[in-house]
């Protein structure tokens, strides 16, 4: 049988082009969350609804009522707070932001934050995320985000 050469580089052609076809179906997979979620507009819509919800929720005390660091949540530090959060959030799911506030384990050094709040303030944010119509994929992502802060925010045990 007579191989033509032309016939083997469209074989070989044809097996190339199959990853590269691949590549090109999984392309908005590789978009970034900060992109999925609908980027900076959405994050600071979805920190707003966060912040109003977290700071009347009895669960989280974000105002730190009968600790040694209790927070006055004056219209200004509630504007400074959704800033640094939006930033903070952004930079997180790979905006362009540059987060501008201090690092968690400083801010909330003192404020005896226990496991169980950070959990409240977590379902917080998750009920904010539905509220947008998040879908939980992306949900499940800057839940997960959030969650890697816990080491530096808890400081009371689960029981307390
Ligand atoms: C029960 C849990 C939490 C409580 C009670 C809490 C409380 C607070 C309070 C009272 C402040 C204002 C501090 C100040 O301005 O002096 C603050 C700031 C902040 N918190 Fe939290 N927080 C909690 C969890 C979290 C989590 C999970 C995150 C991360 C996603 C976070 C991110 C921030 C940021 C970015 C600021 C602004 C820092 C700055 O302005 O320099 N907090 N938090």
């Amino acid at each position: 049988m007579k191989i033509r050469p032309f016939a083997v580089v469209l074989a070989l052609a044809s097996l190339i082009s199959i990853p590269a076809f691949a590549e090109e179906a999984a392309a908005p997979e590789t978009k970034s969350l900060y992109d999925r979620l609908g980027g900076e507009p959405a994050i600071t819509a979805v920190v707003a609804d966060f912040v109003g919800r977290a700071a009347v929720d009895p669960a989280v005390n974000f105002v730190r009522a009968g600790t040694p660091k209790p927070w006055d949540p004056t219209p200004e530090h509630l504007d400074t707070l959704k800033k640094h959060l939006t930033q903070f959030l952004c930079a997180a799911t790979g905006g362009p932001q540059i987060y501008e506030g201090r690092d968690m384990k400083t801010v909330h050094e003192g404020m005896q934050i226990s496991e169980a709040e950070f959990g409240a303030i977590a379902a917080d944010l998750k009920a904010s995320l539905i509220t947008f119509n998040v879908p939980e994929k992306e949900q499940d992502e800057v839940i997960a985000i959030v969650a890697t802060t816990q080491g530096s925010i808890v400081e009371a045990p689960a029981s307390s």
